[in-house]
């Protein structure tokens, strides 16, 4: 089918009746928009505990905007949540699969939740309707599940997703564009009408290619993060500075500032499996990704470097204390999956050094991913004592604390600023030692 940008002219979408199955960071956003659009949508969730939360009108994850939309939309009746796929598909024209699809031990995406929600709801659904998959899926996926799930009589969809976790709710209701593949463009085209009322262009084109723009999008993204993270030590050895350097290129149109900001490491639930997925597609085609290996191995070292730089000044002192501001992947969600900071503290643990946190979305240290780190409420606790406080995590809350209240609680009055989002001026002024990433 050829690709075919509509601007948004789709057929009018009337109210229709879908389904989302799995309320997670991607489902629930989009079921909550979409019932906002006028549609009815209902929610299948299959985790007890998650559908408990969800039934009390909760959100059973942080995110910006997303318990009020909820509410909002389940006042008007028009989101209902079920606790399974089969319960959810019988009155549903479309229906969306948000699923987890985790990367497996050996590398390979891991399809069992697609397949089990794509199986399990198969001999439920109308005539006529369409599958749509949302979740990030290996090319070649949905006209699979086609033949897996028997139903000649239903179509399948994909509908990639590019919402970012924190500003998920924003970017549903105002996506840059949708992207829709079907082998049928009347199938596409009932898709995206769905979506008309956020107005944002639409790109219809066959499955492989809606797949491989979502890899694509991942990818490239994550060659941009990597560039910054060499540029910064690149910058740290001669003398430069990464945050006039980057401010230098952005105002270059076709550069940007988007996703070129200097870090720990690049991270969540979605670059790291996304980018090993990508490498794994092209190797069956003697496809050398070379240049998305080295992103990784960029990104590796990113880590490296920054737990070098933190041993290199706590390693002289006996038993370390360390600070750590911020402990998910980046600010705005409650997500620790893949968490460079969550990495850094592990790796500070094996030092041996003790590890103190704060982190807004984190109240207790319970978790198994956290083992061994003092979890603390607030960030002036997580300095107390510390020789060194690492910011891992670019909370806003951050930028705006006392700083002469900093100094006084630490054992050594340093601060190690990996997102170069403080005032370092502000903080010399408190007679904080201050260093970033990227800065000689
Ligand atoms: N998190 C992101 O920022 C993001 C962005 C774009 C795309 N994606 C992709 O979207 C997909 C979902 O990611 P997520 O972060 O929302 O995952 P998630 O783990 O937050 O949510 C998935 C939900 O599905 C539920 N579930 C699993 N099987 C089910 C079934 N059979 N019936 C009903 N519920 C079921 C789980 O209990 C969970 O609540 C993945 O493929 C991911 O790669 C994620």
């Amino acid at each position: 089918m050829e690709s075919l940008a509509t601007d948004g002219v789709v057929p009018s979408g009337s109210r229709t009746n879908l389904a989302v199955i799995g309320a997670g960071y991607v489902g629930l956003p989009t079921a909550a928009v979409l019932a906002k659009f006028g549609h009815f949508v209902t929610v299948a969730e299959n985790d007890p505990k998650r559908f408990k939360t969800l039934h009390e009108g909760r959100s059973p994850h942080f995110e910006d905007g997303l318990e009020a939309l909820l509410n909002e939309v389940l006042q008007q009746g028009n989101l209902v949540f079920v606790e399974s796929a089969s319960a959810a598909v019988n009155d549903a024209k479309i229906i969306f699969i948000c699923v987890p699809t985790p990367q497996s031990d050996d590398g390979a995406t891991d399809l069992s939740y697609l397949i089990e929600a794509a199986t399990s709801m198969a001999p439920h659904l109308r005539a006529g309707a369409i599958v749509v998959i949302k979740s990030t899926v290996p090319v070649g996926t949905t006209q699979r599940l086609h033949d897996l799930m028997g139903r000649p009589d239903v179509s399948v969809a994909s509908n990639p997703e590019f919402l970012r976790t924190g500003t998920a709710v924003a970017e549903s209701l105002h996506p840059k564009r949708i992207v829709v593949g079907a082998e049928d463009s009347d199938v596409a085209l009932r898709v995206a009408s769905l979506f008309e009322k956020s107005n944002a262009p639409v790109v219809i084109t066959n499955c492989a290619t809606a797949e491989t723009i979502k890899y694509a999008a991942n990818a490239f993204l994550a060659v941009r993060l990597s560039f910054s993270n060499e540029m910064s030590r690149f910058c740290e050895q001669v003398g430069a500075d990464i945050v006039d350097l980057l401010q230098g290129l952005g105002y270059d149109h076709r550069i940007g500032f988007s996703y070129m900001q200097p870090g720990p490491g690049w991270g969540g639930s979605c670059l790291p499996k996304d980018i090993a997925s990508l490498i794994a597609m092209s190797r069956p085609y003697d496809l050398d990704f070379t240049l998305l290996e080295s992103a990784v191995t960029t990104n590796d070292a990113q880590l490296d470097h920054v737990v070098k730089r933190i041993l290199s000044q706590v390693g002289t002192i006996t038993k370390p204390v360390v600070g750590l501001w911020g402990l998910t992947f980046k600010a705005g969600t409650d997500d620790r999956r893949n968490s460079p900071a969550v990495r850094v503290a592990q790796r500070l643990l094996f030092s041996q050094v003790t590890v103190r946190a704060y982190d807004p979305t984190v109240t207790s240290g319970n978790d198994d991913d956290l083992h061994g780190i003092e979890i603390v409420n607030n960030a002036y606790s997580a300095a107390q004592g510390a020789s060194l406080v690492v910011l891992l995590t670019e909370w806003p809350e951050f930028c705006e604390l006392d700083w002469n209240k900093v100094a006084s609680v630490m054992a050594e009055p340093s601060i190690f600023d990996t997102r170069s989002i403080l005032n370092r001026d502000a903080l010399r002024q408190a007679s904080l030692q201050y260093s970033s990433i990227g800065t000689a």
